[in-house]
């Protein structure tokens, strides 16, 4: 969150969005902009409004891109995303998209809260999650900035007793990306870092084109912070990050917390293979998806436990 965020923000509470949603609180910011809980009136619902960042809308053709976005990440109907309502732009260029609320925390506080996470609720975790990205690999949308601020757990519990998880938004982060010279290139736009180099594929630091993979390794980072409390690279600045992404070696989770489950070790170790090709988990293009055969072995850590 944003530390001046509250004051800036504070100026849409009350506002009407397209007549139909009442903002009435803020929630939290990001890079893109503020989420904030608000009420659909014709149902009296409350929902949640992600408002974008007006900077965004100085470039060309943004706002047929958050358009386009916005309705490639709606399709998606899955239990384990965030799902989106509405969105539009207001005559005022304001950007926003409409959600369900998420009655929980995210993934960063619950680490931050309650680590060690015992091995039946990360792999609880993981196979929400993993679930959920099935679901958008299979219908072309790929996440791009999965990170545990992204990841919700909710006070709701599923059959198996773990509470139930929600990806949120997917695709968003394309918004701000460009082509240039022919290929995709992850930019500083106005003074922001884009994406989150923290979680960020190899690939994905390099500017190239993307597919499911990439977001199967920042699940893999992910991963490595639930099992070892820490990230796999440290660096002072988002380029040391994304060289070491590249070329540093993985050192094992298990090496960091020898209390880690062996078998998600190795599926942290498998995700986060450096060469794309071969690894996170795609070896060949008729094989299973990515994101199920990742779940599989998540699913064998549990069979694993005692
Ligand atoms: N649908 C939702 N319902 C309730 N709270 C939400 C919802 N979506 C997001 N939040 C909360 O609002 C906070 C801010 O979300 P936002 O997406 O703006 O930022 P972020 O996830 O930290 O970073 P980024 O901009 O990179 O996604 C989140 O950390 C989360 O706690
Ligand atoms: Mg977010």
């Amino acid at each position: 969150m944003e530390a001046s965020s509250a004051t800036v923000n504070d100026s849409l509470v009350g506002r009407v969005l397209a007549g139909k949603f009442q903002i009435e609180a803020f929630v939290g910011a990001g890079a893109m902009g503020s989420v904030y809980r608000a009420r659909q009136l014709a149902l009296d619902k409350v929902v949640a409004i992600k408002v974008l960042k007006p900077e965004l809308a100085t470039e060309a053709g943004f706002a047929a891109r958050f358009k386009r976005e916005a309705k490639a990440a709606s399709s998606l109907d899955h239990p384990n995303s965030v799902l989106i309502l509405d969105f539009g732009v207001e005559p005022d260029n304001l950007m926003y998209m409409a959600m369900e609320f998420l009655a929980g925390q995210n993934l960063s506080w619950l680490v931050s809260t309650a680590w060690p996470l015992p091995d039946d609720q990360i792999v609880s975790i993981m196979c929400q999650a993993l679930s959920a990205l099935a679901r958008a690999h299979d219908v072309g949308v790929v996440h791009r900035d999965l990170k545990p601020d992204n990841i919700m757990i909710l006070g709701e519990r599923n059959d198996d007793g773990h509470p139930v998880v929600k990806v949120c938004d997917f695709g968003i982060a394309k918004l701000i990306t460009r082509k240039s010279g022919g290929e995709t290139r992850a930019l500083t736009n106005l003074g922001m870092v884009l994406g989150t180099p923290e979680f960020m594929s190899p690939e994905q630091g390099r500017g190239e084109e993307l597919d499911g993979r990439s977001d199967i390794y920042s699940l893999g980072v992910i991963l490595f912070q639930i099992l070892t409390g820490q990230l796999p690279f440290d660096s002072e600045t988002p380029l040391g990050l994304v060289y070491k992404h590249a070329m540093e070696p993985l050192r094992p989770p298990i090496e960091c917390n020898p209390n880690a489950n062996p078998r998600l070790d190795g599926v942290v170790r498998r995700a986060m293979e450096k060469q794309s090709p071969t690894g996170h988990w795609t070896r060949s293009a008729c094989s299973a998806p990515a994101p199920r055969r990742a779940a599989k072995c998540c699913r064998l850590a549990r069979a694993n436990m005692t």
